[in-house]
This record gives C-alpha cells, sequence and structure tokens, in this order.
C-alpha cells in the first residue's frame, strides 16, 4: 500500500481561502497547522509588506524557502502556503516530494471582489506589480496557473463553497474513512 505524505500543502493565490482553510482541515484530521506567511512575520517581527520593503522580493523568497525546507520535517501538519511559494523550481520539487499539494483555485472576479473586501490586504500584503488589483490578479493567474497545476495532487474550486465545505470535501477526497475524527 502507497502510504500518504504526512503533510499537506494548500496552494493558491491570495484571496483563495488558504489561510483560513488550513486549521479548518487540521481539526477534521487532528494535525496540526502552519501559515507561512504569519509564521515569517512572527519571526521577523514585521508584516510580509515591510519585510518586502526592508530585503527586496527576493530576500523574502529565501527566508520563505527556508521555511519550507524546515517545515518539510514535520510530520502531520496542514500548511498555507504563500501565493509566491511556486515560483522557485526548488520549492515546487520540495512540495510535490514531501507532501500533497491542494491547488485552491479561484476565478478571477471572484478572487478580486474578495481581496477588495479583506482590510488585511491593503495593509499588510505587499504589492507585487504596478499594475491595478483587477489586472495583477490577472498577470500572476495567468503566470502562475500552470505553476499550481504542475504540484497539485489535488484541485479543488473554490468559487461557491464556503470553507467549512471545501475543508471537508478535501477531507473526504485524502483520507479513507478510518482515518478522519468526525
Ligand atoms: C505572495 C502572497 C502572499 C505573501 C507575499 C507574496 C505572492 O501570501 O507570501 O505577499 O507572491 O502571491 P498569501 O497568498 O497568503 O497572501
Amino acid at each position: 500500500m502507497i502510504k500518504a505524505p504526512p503533510r499537506i500543502f494548500l496552494l493558491g493565490l491570495r484571496g483563495t481561502g488558504k489561510s483560513t482553510i488550513a486549521p479548518l482541515l487540521a481539526e477534521r484530521l487532528a494535525w496540526n497547522w502552519c501559515d507561512m506567511d504569519a509564521e515569517l512575520e512572527r519571526r521577523a517581527g514585521q508584516s510580509v509588506r515591510e519585510m518586502f520593503a526592508r530585503l527586496g522580493e527576493s530576500g523574502f523568497r529565501q527566508r520563505e524557502s527556508d521555511l519550507l525546507r524546515e517545515i518539510c520535517s514535520l510530520e502531520q501538519v496542514v500548511v498555507a502556503t504563500g501565493g509566491g511559494i511556486v515560483l522557485k523550481e526548488e520549492n515546487r520539487r520540495m512540495l510535490r516530494q514531501t507532501g500533497t499539494c491542494i491547488w485552491l483555485r479561484a476565478s478571477l472576479p471572484v478572487l478580486v471582489a474578495r481581496l477588495h473586501n479583506d482590510p488585511r490586504s491593503a495593509t499588510l500584503r505587499p504589492a507585487l506589480t504596478d499594475l491595478p488589483l483587477a489586472e495583477e490578479m490577472a498577470l500572476l493567474l495567468t503566470e502562475r496557473a500552470p505553476l499550481y497545476q504542475s504540484c497539485a495532487h489535488l484541485v479543488v474550486d473554490t468559487d461557491t463553497l464556503a470553507p467549512t465545505a471545501i475543508a471537508d470535501l478535501i477531507c473526504q477526497r485524502l483520507m479513507p474513512t478510518s482515518a478522519r475524527i468526525s
């Protein structure tokens, strides 16, 4: 029998619900969970936006890769990754080889609406381009969709599902009945 890796990586753009779904899924599996951006912020004592300003994007990406390497040795953990984790080839390899990767997919209008309604977005998230939000998200979706797809063991469309329903769905798809706690 093939043994499932003891960690789950939630992948996807900003606004796909990774940070909300990670604790919900972990609760259902009786696993731990980790939010990579929150952990990087805790360690640096700064928001991701401030880290981008201080270290530049490449400095932030280096810390992100270092943290991913650490997380790859943890067991029974659901990980909310940052939206740009798939940009580095080295990260994509680690993600695919050491965990079950789930791409939380959302359509452009839904992503833009969610980010418009998220007050954290403007203050804590760095702008990744000089473009207005809708155009930035369109560009990121085009550039990154093939990267998320190349890592994904499972793709979940999130447009019309509540976070709890998404966590339930992932649980059903990944775990045999006997491994679930509810
Ligand atoms: C980024 C997404 C952010 C954060 C950083 C870079 C990206 O994470 O890691 O701002 O490149 O898409 P979230 O996806 O959790 O917002």
